[in-house]
């Protein structure tokens, strides 16, 4: 839980201070409004609009589907909802292709979804992208590992046909050292942070150490700085698990459970009860009927 000397609002500077503390930072990504109120009550300090709300709630077959527009309109809803955390918004697929569409794009996704700072894929190719983000005052974190948007699909999808969690990154001393580069430039570009997903633990826990800002893992072993879950994993409403992930509740069995019991009630005529129901003032339907029946 945030302590008394957590700021009212966090920020960046706040998350790399809990770096520098040895305080761990943790981080879930949020959709809606009530999901939102709940991650910030419970103190979590990132409130993550991903671009895994195509895959967790749009429907979507995969992250390339999602647009700018489907963020902003998610990063609203979890504005809304949320006080304490720092509400960051992915840019979806192609939205930063060219320095122009990342500034246009990022700015929207602050200025017209209350977003407090922007998440992008890749290390080198979007060096100059950040670089302009972040002079123009977006705080901006890095995404390294797996990277869905450039892989054509989703985890979930790949890792339920293969029966496991593939595309672990960093698993050799030349694929860790790329990682580590690739992390050294984009700290040097200026972001405050920096997600690595499905990294091998011992290349992120170098990583980690390399770096002055906060590293946030998923999938990326016990060393890194903070950690993010999909809220709908942990939660157990996505059906599927990861090894990346724990599933901390099982909110998708319950609720299957309660929408069966409404449908069952409600054919029954068990729903709705004496409770639930309103009345009209007493000896006032008594009155209707007999007007009713003087009238025919
Ligand atoms: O879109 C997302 O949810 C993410 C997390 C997996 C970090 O980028």
């Amino acid at each position: 839980m945030p302590d008394s000397l957590s700021p009212p609002r966090v920020t960046p500077s706040y998350l790399c201070a809990k770096k520098a503390q040895g305080q761990k930072i943790a981080a879930l990504t949020a959709y809606d409004c009530p999901t939102a109120r709940l991650l910030d009550r419970a103190g979590i300090d990132i409130a993550l609009v991903g671009d895994s709300v195509g895959t967790n709630v749009l429907g979507y077959r995969s992250e390339q589907q999602v647009t700018v527009e489907d963020i902003a309109h998610h990063t609203r809803a979890v504005r809304r909802g949320v006080e304490r955390a720092l509400v960051l918004a992915d840019l979806p697929f192609l939205s930063y292709r060219s320095v122009e569409a990342a500034l246009l794009n990022a700015g929207r996704l602050i200025q017209e979804g209350g977003a407090d700072g922007v998440k992008l894929e890749g290390g080198t190719l979007v060096l100059p992208q950040t670089e302009a983000m972040v002079r123009a005052g977006i705080p901006v974190m890095g995404h390294l590992g797996f990277t869905p948007q450039s892989h054509g699909r989703d985890l979930y999808a790949f890792s339920k046909r293969r029966g496991t969690v593939a595309r672990v990154q960093g698993r050799d001393a030349a694929q860790a050292r790329l990682l580590l580069d690739e992390a050294r430039r984009l700290q040097e570009a200026g972001v405050f942070g920096l997600v690595l997903e499905m990294v091998a633990e011992e290349a992120a826990q170098l990583v980690s150490e390399a770096l002055e800002i906060p590293t946030i893992g998923i999938g990326a072993g016990r060393r890194c700085d903070g950690q993010v879950l999909i809220v709908h994993d942990l939660l157990g409403f996505s059906g599927v698990e990861l090894r990346l992930a724990k599933v901390y509740a099982r909110l998708g069995e319950e609720a299957a459970r309660a929408l069966s019991a409404y449908r069952e009630e409600v054919e029954q005529g068990a729903f709705p009860g004496e409770e639930n129901v309103f009345h009209m003032e007493p000896g006032e339907f008594a009155r209707l009927r007999e007007q009713l029946a003087a009238e025919n």
